[in-house]
């Protein structure tokens, strides 16, 4: 459930260079994504058209124009992850969930998404599982914490049942 309604984050931003992007960015942590509504709404609260409101939230990558699921792993692609085994990550993650990178499993708990740098590159190769860290990783305890989510998902379902 969102805190702010889009018209109140409009009203906070309108008056700031680079509202833009700043609208979007309150806008995707309140609603998880940038959706076509979202997209309509801010080019008319902002008067920019909507054709710019899609360009600036297709080029840049910290913007989400799909719905992710509720655990989002994060794969490091930059050189120094990739030199390290990234790829042999993202192929244990893809391959034990069944998703591309961009994809939801249709269960609605993973997704998988891919970044060129997360900036700790000596840590590497690096994945983020919800924002947190993890270094130094491998396809092994990759393959870990998916089973490790997956279990709480299940006992979370069975405390909600009870
Ligand atoms: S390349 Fe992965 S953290 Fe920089």
């Amino acid at each position: 459930m969102p805190s702010q309604t889009l018209e109140q984050i409009l009203e906070g931003r309108r008056s700031q260079p680079n509202q833009l992007i700043e609208v979007l960015h309150d806008a995707q942590k309140e609603y998880g994504y940038i959706s076509r509504e979202v997209m309509q709404a801010v080019s008319q609260g902002l008067g920019v058209p909507i054709i710019e409101v899609y360009r600036v939230s297709s080029f840049y990558k910290a913007f989400r124009l799909n719905p992710s699921g509720k655990n989002v792993l994060t794969m490091c692609m930059g050189t120094a992850c990739h030199v390290r085994g990234a790829h042999l990550l993202l192929d244990q993650a893809t391959g034990q969930l069944g998703v591309k990178p961009g994809e939801v499993t249709p269960d609605g708990l993973f997704s998988v998404e891919n970044v060129n740098c997360l900036g700790v590159c000596a840590m590497g190769p690096i994945v983020t599982e919800n924002g947190s860290y993890h270094q130094h990783m491998t396809p092994g305890k990759l393959r870990k914490l998916i089973e490790t989510l997956r279990n709480k998902e299940a006992e979370g379902t069975k405390h909600a049942q009870a």
